[in-house]
């Protein structure tokens, strides 16, 4: 790194469908506009950022992400109770202390989502910091929605276009039944937000495919049947591996990723092993479809 911190950084993609490294930052540090500038246009070119090798306490952890936009408060969660001292920090974690976990998620597999994309304003992004991780596992996967939809075989785009999807509220990407919130097994009568399955992202115009997660998912107006097969065939298109890179997590790195072009999930991992992360998101916008893209 430079001995002047934060004037040069270099942007090396993955040369997966996305996520790029930064290098030369130093993120506890001040950005100056035109290296924040370079890092946004990164973050809207390869959906997914890596920096590693990060050394951040808490204020400096929210400091850089608020660069990107207002944070939220922490989301709920499913029935723990969780001592920050930050509101907009989440901690993600398996550990427990006097039999109480101490974070979300614990150790399971989360399977492909878009966060809190039940609520009608969604995140735009969302940043991991490691601060403990396990030897093997816990792995996160990341997903190119742009490409999903890109490469939509053309009768499948003509089926989804125009198209809403109602996006259950009710459990976390972990399976798990939120505080308050009631089992619904028929899909028509999940709560959640409605957003259309083809948004268009406000920053970069280009279309993405949105699916937030397949389970108790319904296409607003159609028979439960056709509803579940086209969110089958939608689901097979949009979870395939050249769609895909991989995190391996290391003490240091902090991931940003856009929740508006990408999905996310994560491996399990042995719950005898600790896994700490910090998590902040950045507040949302409501998805919309803009149709002057397809005549562009
Ligand atoms: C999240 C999430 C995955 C992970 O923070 O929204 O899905 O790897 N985390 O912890
Ligand atoms: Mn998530």
């Amino acid at each position: 790194m430079d001995t002047a911190t934060n004037t040069k950084i270099t942007v090396i993609p993955t040369g997966a469908a996305l996520a790029a490294d930064v290098v030369g930052v130093d993120l506890s540090q001040p950005i100056p506009p035109e290296i924040y500038a370079q890092i946004r246009k990164a973050w809207n070119d390869h959906l997914v950022l890596r920096f590693r090798g990060q050394q951040l306490d808490d204020p400096q952890f929210l400091n850089f992400a608020r660069l990107f936009g207002e944070l939220d408060k922490a989301p709920i969660h499913a029935g723990k109770d969780v001592v920050n001292h930050h509101p907009e920090i989440t901690v993600m974690s398996n550990i427990k202390v006097n039999g109480k976990s101490i974070g979300n998620l614990g150790h399971y597999e989360a399977v492909w989502h878009t966060d809190m994309s039940y609520n009608d304003l969604c995140p735009i992004g969302s940043a991991l910091y490691a601060i403990e991780v396990p030897p093997v596992g816990g792995n996160t996967g990341f997903a190119n929605m742009y490409r999903a939809y890109d490469t939509l075989p053309a009768e499948l785009k003509r089926e989804v276009m125009g198209k809403t999807c109602r996006h259950d509220s009710s459990r976390n990407s972990a399976g798990e039944l939120r505080k308050g919130f009631k089992e619904t097994t028929d899909p028509r009568e999940a709560p959640g937000a409605i957003h259309p399955i083809i948004r268009t992202h406000p920053e970069t115009r280009r279309n993405a495919l949105f699916l937030g997660r397949r389970q108790s998912a319904y296409i607003i107006g159609l028979p439960l049947n056709e509803s579940e097969d086209l969110l089958n065939r939608l689901w097979a298109h949009a979870t395939q591996k050249e769609f895909e890179w991989y995190q391996v997590w290391k003490v240091g790195d902090l991931i940003l990723w856009d929740n508006r072009s990408a999905m996310h999930r994560r491996d399990s991992f042995d719950p005898e092993s600790r896994r700490l992360m910090h998590r902040t998101q950045i507040k949302g916008d409501k998805p919309f479809f803009d149709a002057a893209t397809l005549v562009a």
